[in-house]
């Protein structure tokens, strides 16, 4: 359905003037909307005025806005006292503390004053947006506009409609979105809506690595950022966030879910919470953010001799470049067809691509104790790091000669101990195998699911882009290997990615 976006002239309320409060009243002041800006705490709409000319001024240094034009920005947001004082707005967004009977007794006092037509928006990041229009006399006219921090400068909105949310409202909150230039996606009001609960997985298996002593936080970190591709490791990205916002966001994904185990936070979160290392802000969380603070190392040295030619096995599909980077360093590359499986043998060893099994057991049934895994790779052509894993069974020269001759290839080298799926690979099967859900369940539509997580979270591919790119069948796969091999419900496949297994078809187009 199409709607109309509210015109420029329309009044914009925004109750709230703390860290979104204020980052809205921009947005909306400099579609050209009056705004006004109002909040309980005396001294707030000033603090939040001030973030506002911060704001403009740094555009205005940085070449993006003229000086005027910022002057007259700053002056469409008028501060008011009183909800009284909101009756002409078209529009009012909330944005004030997270909590349900706040919200909802402001809101009853906002429609009481607002005309009939007036759009009430809440920017809830964690409660039901169906809970909330509960409240008001017209629940249809309520709708979540769930911006990201900051919002001037983060494009992405989720459109949340709650069960009773009108279509055509839903609609204008849309167009007027685009109209403000930023990028709507619709979604239902779901626990996490999409982003917050899609992105789950990537916190929660970094844990669960990290819980098994899989590898430290900073090489999980490396091994996502260098090889995954991802702006942040979900370590440093925990640190970024807050350990204990991290926790709640958590915690109210859990609690809304059912208590479904998938979603359990960590005992490691509630660990840091208890010992105050909430992240940056407390100057260490996972890392230590002290001057001078060292990082722990994550590369390998040097492992000495490498390989003078390697036999490939059968094609490497998507880690096919790896091949290519052996040659380029002069490393001879000798071809046979794929028997059982398609991987390298470099010296003794027998390397292959995780597929969910642990390199042990992968040993154990293909008899091949020298068995080394690699770790998925969005680009293997350009990844300046590889992850390795090795068999328990896995001689100390076998593995050498695998280290020494990828380190040949250009290849940083970060070991994992063996754990089913590895780093990279756990990860994405686990974002892929919620965002399948999430769309089966009606979240959300694909392409809103795939832009919701590249503008939200700075994935290079979302997690059906990725799931299309590995194909269904290989997703399931793994994910199938990491249920069997760990027992537990959190690994089941999404029925989105078991029929696609079959049918072959894509997610995206
Ligand atoms: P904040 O603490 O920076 O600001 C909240 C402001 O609301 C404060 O200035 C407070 O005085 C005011 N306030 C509280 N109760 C009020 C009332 N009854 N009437 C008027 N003003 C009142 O909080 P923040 O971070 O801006 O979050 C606001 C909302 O946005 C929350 O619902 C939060 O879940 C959501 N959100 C937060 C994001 C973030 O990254 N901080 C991202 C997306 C959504």
């Amino acid at each position: 359905m199409s709607a109309p976006a509210l015109p420029s002239g329309a009044t914009v309320a925004v109750i709230g003037a703390g860290t979104m409060g204020a980052g809205i009243a921009h947005v909306a002041a400099r579609a050209g909307h009056p705004v006004l800006l109002l909040d309980s705490q005396p001294g707030a709409t000033a603090r939040g005025l001030a973030a506002i000319r911060k704001d403009l001024d740094a555009l205005v240094s940085r070449g993006r806005l003229e000086a005027a034009e910022a002057d007259a920005i700053h002056a469409r947001v008028q501060p008011v006292e009183a909800v009284a004082a909101l009756a002409p707005a078209a529009l009012v967004v909330e944005a004030v503390v997270e909590d349900l009977a706040v919200k909802t007794a402001l809101l009853q006092s906002v429609e009481a004053v607002v005309g009939e037509d007036a759009l009430i928006a809440t920017n809830t990041s964690s409660l039901s947006v169906t809970a909330i229009a509960r409240a008001l006399r017209r629940p249809g006219r309520c709708l979540g506009l769930h911006f990201f921090n900051p919002a001037p400068r983060m494009a992405l909105v989720e459109v949340v409609t709650g069960l009773v949310t009108d279509a055509a409202v839903a609609a204008a909150g849309e167009a007027t979105m685009r109209a403000w230039g930023k990028t709507p996606v619709q979604a239902r009001s779901t626990p996490g809506f999409i982003v917050n609960r899609v992105a789950r997985p990537y916190y929660g298996e970094a844990l669960r690595l990290l819980l098994e002593r899989a590898a430290g936080p900073a090489a999980i970190d490396a091994l996502l950022r260098d090889c995954g591709g991802f702006p942040m490791g979900p370590f440093e990205l925990m640190d970024l966030i807050g350990i204990d916002v991290n926790l709640m966001v958590s915690r109210s994904v859990f609690e809304q879910m059912g208590h479904d185990r998938r979603y359990a936070p960590s005992v490691i979160q509630q660990e840091l919470v208890d010992a105050g290392r909430l992240g940056r802000k407390s100057g260490r969380g996972f890392h230590d953010y002290a001057p001078g603070a060292a990082r722990q190392g994550v590369d390998l040295p040097p492992a000495g001799e490498a390989a003078a030619r390697v036999k490939a096995v059968g094609g490497l599909r998507t880690a096919e470049p790896l091949v290519a980077r052996l040659q380029a360093a002069g490393i001879a590359v000798m071809r046979a067809p794929a028997d059982i499986s398609r991987h390298l043998e470099i010296g003794t060893a027998r390397l292959s691509k995780t597929d969910g099994r642990t390199a042990t057991r992968r040993a154990a049934e293909d008899r091949h104790a020298d068995t080394v895994l690699f770790d998925l790779a969005l680009d293997y052509a350009a990844a300046p790091r590889l992850g390795l894993a090795r068999a328990d069974s896995c001689s100390q020269a076998a593995w050498d000669g695998v280290v020494a001759t990828l380190q040949k290839a250009g290849f940083r080298i970060t070991a994992l101990d063996d754990v089913a799926g590895m780093a990279v690979m756990r990860a994405v099967v686990t974002l892929a195998n919620e965002a399948s859900d999430a769309l089966v369940q009606g979240v959300a539509s694909a392409a809103d699911i795939e832009t919701a997580m590249k503008l939200g979270t700075g994935y290079p591919l979302g997690p059906l882009g990725w799931a299309d790119r590995l194909g269904a069948e290989h997703v399931a796969g793994v994910l199938d290997n990491l249920r069997t091999h760990y027992g537990e419900e959190r690994y089941r496949l999404s029925p989105g990615l078991a029929r696609r297994r079959i049918n072959g078809e894509r997610f995206l187009d």
